[in-house]
């Protein structure tokens, strides 16, 4: 497949950047039009290194907004969306589930429902693309330790994160199945690297251990995830967008499980190695706190499927994965203090608005 005008929704938070960076990049002759509502999340400063290429657009906007989503679809002749968009933290749509029933449940109905009516008129729209950007969290949580999510799992969501993805991805395979929609969904574990957003485990604690901050490890720390590193998702996205079959659903993960208590151990090594620090010496930083409300135990992800029948596998082992990580948000504390003090949304605005 070869699109003219690709779409991404969410460009400008922590994997929306990356992905926008790798098509910039890979294809040179297609515009790439990052569309974002610039929340909390969303930092333009993550994309300083390509935002004056050619092919990069980017437009301030919110998929709620159904008229503009039109609009935007026919402006630009879009001919695949990619859609990352969404509320993204568990803990706060643990506090503000309205927020994440109307960003992730009514801004992809908007945003279905203005592709379907611009697409439709539209001799050959079998060749657009709608792909829905998705999680493993929609299958809920693993009771043992050997099973593993595959795209026939069933969907159990649990927090209002998850239950609105799910229902996200519900109204996804509905555009297909009633109106021939051509989507693609694929379901991702838990991303780690550069630009995310310090509220998630990894570049929360590196701050934390640097600042000789404490580090709240929920209940036991017995939870389980699978990391897999955003370069490599990002990889996966590109390969599904252009070589994935219509209707079908791909797992994406790295085959890596780690324990949330052997995660921050291995980081808090890690960080003090590249601190100078004597490793290990932040140890005294952990702090059980309470558990998260229906926190689940245990993600991990099949992604036999992508690998067979699309060629893909993670480039980054874990070790070399997150030393690139840590040293990365070391030498970025720049980048730190402005996603965290806000510093960074009123310089956008002002720039954006002075255009
Ligand atoms: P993020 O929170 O870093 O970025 C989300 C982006 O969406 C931000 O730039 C934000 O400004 C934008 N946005 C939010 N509401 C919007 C709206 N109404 N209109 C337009 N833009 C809006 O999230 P992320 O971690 O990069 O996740 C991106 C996508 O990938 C999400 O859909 C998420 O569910 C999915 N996902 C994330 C992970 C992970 O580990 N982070 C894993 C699997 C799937
Ligand atoms: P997080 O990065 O929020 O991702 P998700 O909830 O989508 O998996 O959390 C990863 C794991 O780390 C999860 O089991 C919750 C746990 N966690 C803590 O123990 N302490 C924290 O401060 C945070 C943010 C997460």
């Amino acid at each position: 497949m070869i699109f003219k005008n690709i779409l991404v929704t969410g460009g400008a938070g922590f994997i929306g950047s990356h992905l926008v960076r790798l098509l910039v990049d890979k294809y040179p002759d297609t515009r790439i039009i990052n569309l974002d509502k610039l929340t909390y999340a969303g930092n333009l400063a993550n994309l300083r290194d390509i935002e004056d290429r050619a092919n990069y657009h980017f437009v301030k906007a919110d998929i709620c907004d159904y008229e503009a989503m039109l609009k935007l679809l026919k402006d630009y002749e879009v001919d695949a969306i990619v859609h990352l968009a969404a509320e993204s933290h568990v803990d706060r749509s643990i506090e503000e589930p309205f927020v994440f029933a109307q960003t992730n449940v009514m801004g992809t109905l908007s945003l279905l429902e203005a592709a379907k009516t611009v697409w439709q008129k539209e001799d050959n729209w079998q060749s657009k693309r709608f792909y829905q950007i998705s999680t493993d969290e929609v299958y809920g949580s693993l009771q043992d330790n050997d099973s593993l999510f595959s795209e026939i799992s069933k969907y159990e969501p649990h927090s209002p994160y998850s239950a609105a993805k799910a229902s996200a991805d519900h109204f996804v395979r509905a555009y297909h199945d009633t109106y021939a929609l051509p989507i693609l969904i694929s379901n991702c574990s838990n991303n780690y690297g550069p630009y995310q957003f310090p509220e998630k485990l990894i570049p929360l604690f590196i701050n934390n251990i640097r600042h000789k901050k404490s580090l709240p490890v929920y209940g036991k720390g017995e939870n389980i995830r699978d990391w897999l590193h955003v370069e490599d998702h990002v990889r996966a996205i590109d390969l599904v967008l252009h070589k994935g079959i219509v209707g079908q659903s791909y797992n994406i993960g790295g085959f890596n499980e780690w324990k949330n208590i052997d995660l921050v151990k291995e980081l808090i090594n890690c960080t003090d190695r590249l601190l100078g620090r004597e490793e290990g010496e932040d140890m005294d930083l952990i702090t059980y706190v309470a558990d998260r409300k229906g926190h689940d135990l245990r993600y991990a992800i099949d992604s036999t499927k992508i690998s067979k029948e699309l060629g893909w596998k993670p480039v980054y082992d874990f070790p070399s994965g997150l030393e690139q990580t840590v040293s990365w948000y070391l030498e970025h504390q720049d980048w730190l203090d402005n996603v965290t003090s806000g510093r960074y949304v009123e310089y956008y605005e002002k720039m954006y608005n002075n255009r």
